[in-house]
């Protein structure tokens, strides 16, 4: 089984972010604990990043043509803006898990709202970097439901 996990903008720069709210880990030792832990469960986890919001909205069309059972996604800001990734995540028919590495909730109140919430699955936030693998464990979870 192939899950993919969709990492947004300033991601890349996790590791020099606020480590208060983002922990003090890159995101390739993010990827790797992604992959053992996918190996662990047989999944084959592909990672992507990218900074730019329309090649983020291509990679996820790009899901209708592939054998990707879930995706994980941490849009980063884009989750309180992006009609535009919102509406791309709508077309996909496997299911989709949200995760923030800090609590989206307990911050300012403009990451309160997420547009992406009401297209996924469900929402994970305010574990670190375990919030990615509980978000890539109840994919795996509900991609299996799915196939059964
Ligand atoms: C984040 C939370 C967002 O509000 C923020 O813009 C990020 C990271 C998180 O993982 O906690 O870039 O998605």
């Amino acid at each position: 089984m192939r899950i993919l996990v969709l990492h947004g903008v300033n991601l890349s720069m996790l590791g020099r972010r606020n480590p208060a709210h983002y922990g003090t880990e890159s995101l390739a030792d993010i990827d790797r604990s992604l992959a053992e832990l996918g190996h662990e469960l047989g999944v084959d986890v592909e990672p992507f990043q990218t900074n730019h919001e329309g090649e983020m909205v291509e990679r996820i069309h790009r899901v209708l043509d592939e054998d990707v059972a879930a995706v994980v996604i941490n849009a980063g800001a884009w989750t309180h803006d992006s009609h535009a990734l919102a509406d791309a995540l709508e077309l996909l028919h496997v299911p989709v898990v949200e995760v923030h590495l800090s609590n989206i909730h307990a911050r300012e109140d403009f990451r309160r709202t997420s547009l992406l919430a009401p297209v996924c699955a469900g929402s994970i936030c305010g574990f670190g970097v375990q919030s990615y693998l509980l978000g890539l464990r109840a994919a795996h979870g509900l991609a299996r439901n799915s196939c059964a």
